[in-house]
C-alpha cells in the first residue's frame, strides 16, 4: 500500500493493522531539544481510547504508547521517533463470519478488489478507526512543537444527531475552554440530550453522525504554501485521512455560496496595534495562507456503518443478495472518540507548515553548532 505517508517536514508515517499485533506512526523531521514525556502523548491518547463510556466502543484497549527511538533524556534527539500501540482487545471471530460478505458503508468491499483480497480485512484492518491512535500520538508531538510559538488547538462536537450546539465567542479567547465534558459541547443541557440521542440510537442497533468544529488558536500569519499545498487543502486532506469524515468546511464554508460579497467579505481593522478582521467568514484563511485570525473549520462525520440492524448486502464467494448484522465492538457515534483525532491532524499539517516555514528551528534550545550561530 502506498499512501501511508504525510507532510512535508514534519513527516508521519502510518502504520498497523486493528487486529494486528499493533497501531503506530514514525515522526520524522521533529526538530531535535523539543522537551517530551511519555505522558504528553499518553494524555491524548486516553482522550480517545474506547470503553471509557457507554457512548464509545466497549473494545478492551490499554492503548498505552511505546516510545521506541527518537527521545534521550525527555527530549526529541532529531532522530525518527518511532510510537507504538498494541492491539490488545481483537475479537476476529465477528470479522470471520462476515468475511465475504462486505459491511454496507464500510471499506471492505473497495479494500477486498483493489488489494485482492490480501487485506488484513480483520476489525477493518488498515480501515478501522483504531489506526488513528497513531494520529493522535503524533499529534501530541505537533502540539508541544505549535505550544512553543503559542498556538492551541481545540476541538468539540458542534452537531450530534441533528442536535447543535452554540457558537462560541472567540473574541479575546486565550487557550481552548477548560470543562470535563468529552463532547466539548460547553453546554450541559445540549450534551445531555447529545448523550440520550446516542443511548437511543445505540438500543435501537442503528447509529448517529454529526459535526466536529475544530479551531486554532493564535495561528501565526503566512502558513500555507500556494498553490498545491495551500493550508486549508492541507488541512482538508488530513482530515479526509480520518475513517468516516465526509465533508469539510471553512468559516463560513458552503453558507458562503449564499452569500453576497458585501456579507462575506472579513473588513479588515486594527486592534491593539496588529491587522485583525471583523468577523471570520474566511476562517482564517485567505489565499491558502492564514491570516492570523482563530483558524476555523467543520469537519462533517457519517454514522458509524457498523450497525446491529439488518442490512442489505453481497455475499461474494457466492455471488448472492444476502442480509447482514454487523458483530464486534463498535462506537455508536464516531464523533467522541474522533475530537481528539482532529485536533491532531490540525497539529500535525499546521506544525509542518511551521517548519516549512522556518517559523520553528530545526534544533529547540541546546548547545550545539547550530545554537552557537555555526562558530564551532
Ligand atoms: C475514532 C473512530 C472510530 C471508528 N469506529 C468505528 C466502528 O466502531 N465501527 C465502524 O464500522 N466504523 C468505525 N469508524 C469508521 C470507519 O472506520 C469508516 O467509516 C470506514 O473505514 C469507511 O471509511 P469512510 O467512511 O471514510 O468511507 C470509526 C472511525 C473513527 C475515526
Amino acid at each position: 500500500m502506498s499512501g501511508n505517508v504525510m507532510g512535508e517536514r514534519f513527516r508521519v508515517i502510518s502504520f498497523g493493522e486493528s487486529h494486528g499485533p499493533c497501531v503506530g506512526v514514525v515522526v520524522d523531521g521533529c526538530p531535535a531539544g523539543l522537551e517530551l514525556a511519555r505522558e504528553d502523548i499518553q494524555r491524548e491518547l486516553n482522550r480517545r481510547r474506547p470503553g471509557v463510556s457507554d457512548l464509545v466502543s466497549q473494545r478492551a484497549e490499554r492503548d498505552e504508547v511505546e516510545i521506541l527511538s527518537g527521545l534521550f533524556r525527555g527530549r526529541t534527539t532529531g532522530a525518527p521517533i518511532c510510537l507504538l500501540i498494541r492491539n490488545e482487545g481483537a475479537d476476529d471471530g465477528a470479522y470471520e463470519r462476515m468475511r465475504s460478505s462486505p459491511r454496507p458503508g464500510h471499506a471492505d468491499f473497495t479494500a477486498r478488489v483493489k488489494y485482492g483480497g490480501f487485506n488484513d480485512y480483520r476489525g477493518g484492518g488498515r480501515f478501522s478507526g483504531r489506526i488513528t491512535a497513531g494520529f493522535v500520538a503524533a499529534g501530541a508531538i505537533a502540539k508541544a512543537l505549535l505550544r512553543l510559538m503559542g498556538v492551541e488547538i481545540f476541538a468539540r462536537a458542534r452537531e450530534i444527531a441533528g442536535i447543535e450546539a452554540g457558537d462560541i465567542d472567540l473574541e479575546g479567547i486565550e487557550g481552548p475552554p477548560k470543562g470535563e465534558d468529552p463532547l466539548g459541547c460547553l453546554d450541559p443541557e445540549t450534551s445531555g440530550k447529545i448523550a440520550a440521542e446516542i443511548s437511543k440510537s445505540r438500543s435501537e442497533g442503528d447509529s448517529v453522525g454529526g459535526v466536529i468544529e475544530c479551531i486554532v488558536l493564535n495561528p501565526p500569519i503566512g502558513l500555507g504554501e500556494p498553490v498545491f499545498d495551500t493550508l486549508d487543502g492541507d488541512l482538508a486532506k488530513a482530515f479526509f485521512a480520518i475513517p468516516g469524515v465526509k465533508g469539510v468546511e471553512f468559516g463560513a464554508g458552503f453558507k458562503a455560496s449564499r452569500m453576497r460579497g458585501s456579507e462575506c467579505n472579513d473588513p479588515f481593522v486594527i486592534k491593539g496595534g496588529r491587522v485583525r478582521t471583523l468577523g471570520n467568514n474566511s476562517g482564517g484563511i485567505l489565499g491558502g495562507i492564514s491570516n492570523g485570525m482563530p483558524i476555523v473549520c467543520r469537519i462533517a462525520i457519517k454514522p458509524t456503518p457498523s450497525i446491529r440492524k439488518p442490512q442489505r448486502t453481497v455475499d461474494l464467494d457466492r455471488m448472492e443478495e444476502v442480509e447482514l448484522v454487523a458483530e464486534g465492538a463498535h462506537d455508536p457515534c464516531i464523533i467522541p472518540r474522533a475530537i481528539p483525532v482532529v485536533e491532531a491532524m490540525a497539529a500535525i499539517v499546521l506544525a509542518d507548515h511551521a517548519l516549512r516555514a522556518g517559523l520553528i528551528p530545526p534544533v529547540i534550545g541546546g548547545s550545539g553548532a547550530r545554537s552557537a550561530g555555526g562558530r564551532l
